[in-house]
């Protein structure tokens, strides 16, 4: 079966501005990540639509609150048809077992990872909030509890793969943002890695925006990426 391994990320204000890039896009080569703000301004529509198209859809909400309520948002969310949704691992296990749980009533559940800790945090942040430890063994023992959970798999840099995919084993889905091709901008990303070495490293799928959606050629450079990783790609 086909399984892009690039993730692109739909970064847009408005559903035409998202769609008009999706329609230069092959689903075969890639899927398509949903985030809060396209979310909040074109809602389950777009993402339906996007699901009727045969686009496959990581939908990147984040949730975070009480387990009953999280459960029902990643019901709610199975049932839009996603490929891919995802939680806070730092709302405990009972709630990304509620939400496990919640998925698993699909006939075909989605896959469901957690975020560990937000790249934005560092540990002066996470002390503020009362986690100590640092930002690493942080992030490590949070994604240790999605995989005690029940979890698919966390989303990490590209740079913490290697240590995670060790830990976590070969079969725990490593989602990673933060990849620029050699010849790309940074755009604010700082520390980045080529789609080559995250898939080295032990990354699962790549989440790509700008590379992609600011390109001249959008379809060239997904074409190029997937050219790049293509050993990885079945
Ligand atoms: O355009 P770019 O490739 O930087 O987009 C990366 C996507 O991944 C964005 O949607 C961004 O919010 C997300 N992301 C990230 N770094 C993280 C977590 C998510 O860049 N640590």
């Amino acid at each position: 079966m086909n399984d892009p391994k690039i993730i692109v990320a739909l970064d847009y204000p408005d559903a035409a501005s998202a769609l008009a890039l999706v329609a230069k896009l092959d689903p075969q080569l890639c899927r398509l990540k949903v985030g809060k703000e396209l979310f909040t301004v074109a809602g389950a529509g777009l993402v339906s639509q996007l699901v009727d198209q045969g686009h496959s859809v990581f939908l990147d909400l984040k949730f975070h609150d009480i387990p009953s309520t999280v459960a029902k948002a990643c019901e709610a969310a199975s049932k839009l048809g996603v490929w891919m949704l995802n939680v806070h691992a730092s709302g405990g296990s009972a709630m990304m077992m509620a939400a496990q749980e919640a998925v698993n009533k699909l006939a075909q559940p989605p896959l469901l990872i957690a975020v560990t800790v937000l790249t934005s945090m560092d540990e002066p942040a996470l002390v503020e909030i009362g986690m100590s430890g640092g930002v690493q063994a942080t992030a490590m023992r949070l994604a240790y509890l999605a995989k005690r959970s029940g979890l698919d798999g966390v989303v990490c840099s590209a740079q913490e793969a290697p240590l995670l995919r060790r830990e976590l084993g070969a079969d725990f889905k490593l989602v990673t943002p933060g990849i620029r091709p050699a010849d790309s901008s940074l755009d604010d990303q700082s520390r980045v890695v080529t789609p080559l070495m995250a898939m080295q490293n032990g990354a699962s799928y790549l989440v790509i925006g700008r590379p992609i959606t600011q390109a001249a050629n959008p379809l060239a450079a997904l074409q190029r990426i997937h050219q790049e990783i293509k050993h990885y790609e079945n």
